[in-house]
């Protein structure tokens, strides 16, 4: 299983923001929604062996963890505006600290990063890492942080975890999860 995960700092917790308005009154949730895409798409199908937590810390009630699981979840499709809906509908339900499932393999809960954390197995995705290339072994789960940095609060709890870099450049998250997918694809394949 490949695990995702993405901070999305200013992203909604709650179902009335506008489809129309993505990268702007709806807090950045076009870059959650293409991380999604690049965490479980690849053409004409899903990563079913690939999951993305969305850690939504916007108003109006969070923290919020929304989970998306390629093995189970249907219809959905590369781009970012109906993806954004079915996150939509997931907000709308009443949350507690159990998943609570809005359609196949969509899933909502109230927790932040601190939890997830705690599940263990995570390494944080980042420029300033030690290159991916030199790891025999990658984790499974891999946190990473939306357009901005992660908070002093935030690196507070994310000491000890690996800190991995899949290139030089400082990328977009969804491009970093796509270079690191690639990555896994060769490995899984003995491509290298
Ligand atoms: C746009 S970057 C965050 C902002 C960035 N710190 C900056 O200075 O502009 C989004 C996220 O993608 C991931 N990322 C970007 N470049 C990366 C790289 N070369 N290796 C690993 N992760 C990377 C990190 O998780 C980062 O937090």
């Amino acid at each position: 299983m490949r695990t995702f995960a993405v901070v999305g700092h200013l992203a909604p917790t709650g179902n009335g923001f506008p489809l129309d308005d993505l990268p702007g009154s709806a807090g950045r949730m076009d870059i959650l929604c293409r991380c999604v895409n690049a965490a479980l798409s690849i053409s004409h199908g899903i990563r079913r062996d690939a999951e993305i937590h969305l850690i939504l810390l916007g108003p109006p009630s969070p923290p919020k963890d929304l989970l998306l699981q390629g093995s189970v979840v249907r219809s959905l499709s590369p781009d970012e505006r109906s993806t954004a809906a079915l996150i939509r509908k997931a907000l709308a339900l009443p949350t507690g600290e159990s998943f609570r499932e809005s359609s196949p393999g969509i899933l909502v809960r109230r927790g932040g990063l601190a939890g997830l954390i705690a599940d263990g197995g995570y390494a944080v995705l980042s420029e300033d890492g030690r290159d991916m290339r030199t790891f025999p072994d990658l984790p499974g789960a891999f946190l990473l942080s939306d357009h901005l940095d992660f908070t002093a609060e935030e690196e507070e709890i994310l000491p000890g975890l690996p800190r991995i870099s899949v290139g030089p450049r400082v990328l977009h998250a969804d491009h970093a999860i796509t270079v690191l997918q690639n990555e896994l694809d060769r490995r899984e394949a003995g491509w290298s």
